[in-house]
């Protein structure tokens, strides 16, 4: 089988990793790539946004397979033109994909579909937004209703600062939906759907702030690991059956059925599981971290999806090691992120032992790989438990320079030690039948 892989980042770098071990994968090409995946398959630099130009590329090459990495492909479009030419395509239509560009289409979904999430209303003007402000009160969650790559959110105590946000995206004519506060731990759980059937990846945690303890403003994603070893037994049984199912079988059922990947990104409140937000590919970095424990070849699983099929699909595997991913971010990320400097290093992380190295944001310049993101690169670290993993993970980065760079130094630190707590912990599980179809493969 020849596979596409479709977008520039380190989630991009694991798939294709993946794919590589895939026995039944002849031939991965990658576009447009980065300086990592090109050291690894041929990448072709064109324009991925451009449905026309991501189908005939995928012609040139007799793609079986494309799979499309981020967002911004599945709302231009770029799987409904591949649907349309014949080709496999792992990725949703762009009507499917609402489900992560509008944050208003994904509640109204969940309102049909029965899915827990958090109270919220859209706000247009500074007079709803202050109203809904007051009704729902500290802390507020201000979210910007359009794509804004995980960076939309604000979170904060501070009425002034979540109005000016609202304010800020009513100015270019945009939306807000305002929402109540969820505490509790937040989970990733990817779940892959052919359209009807659900099969979930492991859970993985996120780390959305910049800086160590959750501070700082929030990013694409700082680090992750997996597994959860503190979440609740039957975790995944239960989002399956309260919410990826209803939400394809909604999908479904309004004609735009959801084809690819649908990440649900949960907390775990004290008043029961939510829903915070959708998004309709894999998440950066988790994929990083959870693909680096898969053992089930990906090739032949995201076929089957794009192909209808996943119920012909054996349970996935996982190996019992934990990863660790660690993001490291150029200078004045998120703001204004500096780039154009140069990584030292790269050789010794990735030639030593359980660690590996994904690229994000980085070109080759004369040869020599350089930053050209705000995210530039992600070391996975594999261990025996999640200790063992994030010393390899920091072992790798501390071979790794570059001027004004910044990482986390406590990814996985609390789950590491025990330290994270939630109702129905791992001795009390949360309710969900055990002989459920759902149970396929998931670990938690
Ligand atoms: P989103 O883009 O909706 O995933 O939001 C980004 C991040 O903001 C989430 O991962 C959470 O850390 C935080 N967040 C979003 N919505 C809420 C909420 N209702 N309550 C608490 N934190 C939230
Ligand atoms: N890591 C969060 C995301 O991919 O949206």
């Amino acid at each position: 089988m020849k596979v596409l892989v479709i977008g520039p980042g380190g989630r991009e770098h694991a798939l294709v990793r993946a794919l590589l071990a895939d026995p039944f994968v002849r031939e991965v090409h990658s576009a447009p790539g980065n300086a990592g995946i090109a050291a690894m398959v041929a990448t072709h630099d064109v324009d991925v946004d451009d449905p026309a130009v991501v189908t005939a590329l995928a012609q040139r090459l007799r793609s079986d397979l494309v799979v499309i990495g981020p967002e911004a492909p599945l709302a231009a479009g770029v799987a409904d033109a591949l649907r349309d030419a014949g080709i496999p395509v792992f990725g949703p239509s762009r009507a499917a994909a609402q489900l992560e560009a509008s944050k208003a289409f994904a509640k109204q979904i969940m309102a049909s579909a029965g899915v827990p999430t958090a109270m919220a209303v859209v706000a247009t003007t500074t007079g709803q937004a202050e109203e809904a402000l007051r009704t729902f009160g500290a802390p507020y969650v201000v979210k910007d209703d359009g794509l804004a790559a995980g960076k939309g959110v604000v979170v904060t105590g501070d009425h002034a600062e979540a109005l000016a946000h609202a304010e800020a995206c009513f100015a270019v004519g945009g939306s807000v939906v305002i929402e109540e506060y969820l505490d509790g731990p937040e989970v990733s759980l990817f779940v892959l759907s052919d359209g009807r059937n659900v099969l979930p990846l492991a859970p993985a945690q996120d780390f959305k702030r910049i800086r160590d303890d959750d501070t700082g403003p929030n990013t694409g994603g700082m680090g992750a690991y997996s597994p959860l070893d503190w979440a609740p037994a039957g975790l995944v049984d239960q989002v399956i059956e309260r919410v990826a199912q209803p939400v394809i079988d909604e999908m479904a059922h309004r004609g735009t059925p959801f084809t690819g990947v649908l990440y649900c990104g949960l907390a775990l409140t004290s008043r029961g599981m939510r829903v915070i937000e959708f998004n309709a590919r894999f998440g950066d970095p988790e994929t990083q971290a959870v693909l680096a424990r898969l053992r089930t070849p990906l090739g032949g699983v995201l076929l089957a999806a794009a192909q209808g099929g996943l119920d012909r699909i054996e349970p996935l595997t996982w190996s019992r090691r934990s990863a660790v991913a660690v993001v490291l971010a150029s200078e004045n990320y998120p703001s204004t992120p500096v780039t154009g400097g140069r990584i030292r290093g790269l050789g010794k992380a990735e030639r030593t032992e359980d660690v590996q190295v994904f690229h994000a944001g980085t070109a080759l310049v004369d040869g020599k790989v350089v930053s050209s993101g705000g995210r530039v690169l992600a070391v996975v670290g594999l261990g025996e438990d999640l200790g063992a993993a994030r010393g390899k993970a920091y072992e790798g980065m501390s071979l790794i320079g570059l001027n004004g760079g910044q990482f986390r130094t406590d990814i996985a630190l609390k789950a590491s030690r025990g330290e994270i707590g939630v109702a129905g912990g791992p001795s009390a599980p949360v309710a969900a039948s055990p002989t459920s179809p759902a149970s396929r493969g998931a670990d938690a």
